[in-house]
């Protein structure tokens, strides 16, 4: 089909693929179904801070623009990655604006949680972004098994395979990376790879949204610090959708796996991870010997 274009760009075929898959707002989701009695008082809460949540789409796709102008295949990519964002906020208001039209947010409360982010490497903001989809797959999962209406556990289950076919996404382009910037690309995902698989020794939700972005406007500089409900994150995850330790662990198994098949070696921890982040390291300083594939 594009064969035409003498370019081993990823956008046209991310484009086609992504499209072909693409669901529809009003025939895709069974409105019709909604059942009042099935959504109580704090589910429909959640709803309006995952809306918000979402709508962070749009400081992030103008970080990526922003950190990304010499590589234009990757910024046209990004108007489908932004699209489909800003259409799971909207699937979110949509769902509010039938059925609980006094919790749709303001466009103050979408406005608020646009704020500039401070500049970062390129190779991390997409690994960050790569393992976000990861969990953000996983976290809508658990969603879709904790909300009881029908209607917005469908809109969760669609979500969720959304979210895992933008991880894709931004695998392809990590793998691109590593053909072009070969170790530092590899060290680059294996840093933040350790950083996002290590949520259980954390405290917080390691999620870009969760994340301080921007020096000066500290404390207030995570997007969930800036929702209605600041503490939203913590409590849907531990009180409502019960995010355990089980689930957890599958969010670092698929981490690690896909970093497994990137690097071409295997990881089974990220104790494993680590060290071989270390072997990069080491092979980064000058003089150093490339790691090995073992
Ligand atoms: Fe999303
Ligand atoms: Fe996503």
């Amino acid at each position: 089909m594009f064969g035409y274009m003498r370019t081993d760009m990823l956008y046209p075929e991310l484009f086609k693929q992504l499209e072909s898959v693409r669901w529809d707002m009003d025939k895709d989701i069974p409105w019709d179904r909604f059942d009042a009695s099935l959504l109580s008082e704090e589910q429909a809460q959640t709803i309006k801070m995952n809306a918000i949540t979402e709508w962070a789409a749009l400081p992030a796709t103008e970080m990526f623009l922003r950190d990304n102008r010499n590589d234009s295949d990757f910024s046209a990519f990004m108007s489908i990655w932004f699209f489909e964002e800003q259409k799971h906020s909207l699937v979110l208001m949509e769902y509010l604006r039938r059925f609980r039209p006094d919790l749709v947010p303001t466009e103050e409360e979408l406005h608020q949680i646009r704020f500039e982010f401070d500049p970062a490497p390129a190779l991390e903001t997409l690994m960050l972004h790569f393992c976000g989809e990861i969990r953000l797959n996983h976290w809508y999962r658990r969603a879709a098994e904790w909300h009881t209406e029908p209607v917005i556990r469908h809109i969760y289950q669609t979500l969720s395979q959304d979210e895992a076919r933008h991880g894709g996404a931004y695998l392809r382009y990590m793998k691109r990376a590593i053909g072009k910037f070969g170790v530092e690309a590899q060290a680059a995902f294996a840093k933040v790879g350790v950083l996002m698989a290590s949520a259980r020794r954390t405290a917080q939700a390691l999620h870009p949204t969760n994340l301080h972005v921007n020096k000066a406007l500290f404390p207030r500089d995570t997007i969930q610090s800036r929702l209605p409900n600041p503490e939203w994150l913590e409590h849907w995850l531990d009180q409502q959708i019960r995010f355990d330790a089980v689930w957890e662990n599958k969010v670092v198994d698929r981490i690690l796996h896909n970093l497994s098949l990137l690097m071409d070696r295997s990881f089974k921890s990220v104790q494993e991870l680590n060290r071989y982040r270390k072997e990069l390291q080491a092979s980064l300083a000058p003089g150093g010997a490339a790691p090995s594939a073992a």
